[in-house]
């Protein structure tokens, strides 16, 4: 959700800009602008709607007028004001002499524009971030020096903020700060950028400087200095990012989505490495650093997540009460952190976020955490706000995650529930008779997957006779129930087709009402399982009502061709560990109807990669 560029060297500013903006698209936006500085003038540039249509303005330009010593760029998706010109970023100051892009939201913004109104101030668009670069033009004026400014008015800011401005009487430096939203430095050779994410860094530096809460840095040409609010100089910490350039290019695919979704056999081969070493001996899970006499007291353990996050969670509680016998709820955190909860320093509370930078979760940790439970969270961004507030991490290493719609980072989270559920009920000395065949099949899951996926062009197939329907039901049962509600979720989000998933045994309890030849059926059969007899039950109900059947299953039995139109086997799979495998499919179906329906598959509308706001 909206992302941050600001680049100061003797490259092409304009060019480095938009291809840092490029590289963030998949956090989601609606409008992007970017603020060129030359010569002691600044130059503001915004459209509404794709990068490409600000890209189209700026190559109408002559070189002339987009010369620049430096620049800043954002892509914005909108939340206060709607996707307009006046209130995409870079904001000036009333005077023009600030220029700001904001990721984040200043909670107190109506009260500091009160304020300046009160003083003759006169606002054009109906943002929090317009305000800022008033306040900061405003202290500006008093102090002449645009770092002291900057380091003046952040004590004044509620909420979460990255910040990079750039100032007219001041050629030469830009300056950054952050709280609570994500700031990177790339330290260059005679160049230096900053922005709100990574691959925007990675084609001019692998050096990164994180900067913390509250930090502000001036970035010239040739030097990055850091002082905190009070103007104490903090050392440059310059570390060696790891991330490769293939991490965030398509290699061939077509679509983000689709090599995401085959790069999953790899994620899970390489965190299984290490872990699972004999079937016998217990799995290392070195990352939970909670003492194994407290994790063994525990009563009570607590998931709390959003969307896909939520889903895996969702069979993370399966995991934890089959194998470890704990009670465990799971919650999404929009509506655990608006509620009493009874969180208290006896619970484990477990945040899985692929981001680490949902709002809702960040917010429902910190409440936690306020009351004293311990907190694990799972993330594919150990280096994420999240982690803050975390005693311990466990990195998913999915990678770089961009299309909007979460499939490998999924699949990782679910891989290190089921080894932090296995760890935990050796821990308690409980299930350790069903432990080893559970690793061993564990151990076997990257070549199942290989398996599943190798069914795609069917799959493809069977997608396309799939996409002229306009509503969906989708159900499953136990542990595989979430899975059912992963498959909708993904459908709706890049296709925009109605899927609504229920329990099985739910169907009969109002939704059969909807079902005719127009709504099919999509389930999930996995045999070994009470679960299985019942749902194909629930099945034969819909087929009475005249409903198209559609099933993913790991049963080879022909007798099911009698029942269903649509059948995607996969190998054979315990009913454990049958997730890790059932969801692929659901992710194909939902990729190649988007495709077929021409969508834009990695960048579904009105969604952000990252939820930074309540
Ligand atoms: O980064 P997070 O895992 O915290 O994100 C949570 C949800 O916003 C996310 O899973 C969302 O539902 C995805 N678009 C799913 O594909």
């Amino acid at each position: 959700m909206c992302g941050i560029v600001g680049y100061i060297g003797d490259s092409n500013v304009e060019k480095v800009l938009m291809q840092g903006l490029d590289s963030l698209k998949y956090r989601g936006y609606d409008s992007a602008g970017v603020a060129l500085y030359d010569n002691g003038n600044i130059k503001v540039f915004k459209a509404v709607g794709k990068l490409e249509n600000l890209q189209n303005k700026l190559s109408a330009l002559s070189d002339d007028e987009k010369r620049a010593s430096m620049g800043i760029g954002h892509i914005r998706w909108a939340t206060h004001g709607s996707a307009t010109e006046v209130n995409a970023h870079p904001h000036l100051s009333m005077d023009g002499n600030i220029a700001i892009v904001h990721n984040g939201i200043i909670e107190n913004y109506k009260e500091l524009k009160g304020e300046l109104e009160a003083k003759g101030y006169v606002f054009k668009s109906q943002t929090d971030t317009e305000v800022v670069a008033y306040l900061i033009g405003d202290e500006y004026k008093k102090v002449g020096n645009l770092k002291v400014a900057v380091q003046h008015i952040i004590p004044r800011l509620k909420g979460a903020y990255a910040l990079c401005i750039m100032c007219k009487d001041e050629g030469g430096k830009i300056v950054v700060v952050r709280k609570n939203a994500p700031l990177v430095i790339g330290i260059g050779n005679g160049e230096n950028i900053v922005a709100s994410d990574i691959p925007a860094i990675i084609s001019t530096t692998s050096n990164i400087v994180y900067l913390n809460d509250d930090e502000v840095a001036v970035v010239k040409k040739d030097s990055v200095e850091i002082e905190d609010l009070n103007g104490n100089k903090i050392p440059l910490n310059i570390q060696k990012m790891s991330i490769e350039m293939d991490a965030i290019s398509k290699m061939g695919y077509k679509h983000y989505m689709l090599k995401e979704i085959y790069e999953q056999p790899n994620i899970v081969r390489n965190l299984l490495c290490g872990r699972i070493t004999n079937v016998n001996t217990p799995i290392s899970l070195d990352e939970v650093k909670i003492s194994r006499d407290a994790l063994k007291q525990l009563s009570r353990v607590q998931i709390i997540a959003c969307g896909t996050s939520l889903h895996a969670g969702q069979i993370g509680r399966y995991l934890i009460e089959d194998l470890v016998g704990v009670a465990t709820e799971v919650e999404p955190a929009s509506e655990y952190i608006y509620r009493k909860n009874t969180t208290d320093k006896n619970s484990l509370v477990i945040a899985i976020s692929q981001s680490g930078e949902t709002a809702d979760t960040i917010t429902a940790v910190r409440q936690a955490r306020e009351k004293g439970a311990y907190i694990i969270v799972i993330t594919n961004r150990p280096d994420s706000n999240i982690t803050r507030y975390a005693d311990s991490i466990l990195n998913v290493n999915a990678g770089i995650e961009v299309s909007v719609a979460a499939t490998k980072s999924y699949t990782a989270q679910l891989l290190t529930l089921y080894l932090f559920a296995i760890y935990f009920a050796e821990v308690k000395g409980v299930s350790l008779d069903r432990l080893p065949s559970i690793k061993e099949e564990l151990v076997s899951i990257p070549v199942k997957m290989e398996e599943v996926l190798s069914s795609d062009a069917d799959i493809e197939k069977k997608a396309e006779a799939l996409s002229k329907y306009q509503n969906f039901v989708y159900i499953g049962r136990g542990v595989n129930l979430p899975t059912a509600m992963e498959g909708a979720l993904k459908l709706k989000e890049i296709s925009y087709i109605n899927a609504n998933a229920y329990p099985a045994g739910e169907l009969k309890h109002g939704p059969i009402a909807l079902l005719d030849e127009n709504m099919p059926v999509v389930s999930v059969l996995i045999p070994g399982h009470i679960s299985y007899d019942k749902t194909i039950s629930n099945c034969e109900e819909a087929r009475a009502r005249g409903a198209k059947l559609i099933t993913i299953t790991s049963s080879d039995d022909k007798e099911l061709e009698k029942l269903f139109d649509v059948i995607i086997r996969i190998p054979v799979v315990s009913d454990m560990l049958s997730p890790l495998l059932a969801v692929i499919p659901f992710q194909l179906l939902a990729y190649h109807i988007s495709n077929f329906l021409g969508k834009d598959v990695d960048q579904p509308r009105n969604l952000a990669k990252s939820v930074t706001v309540e």
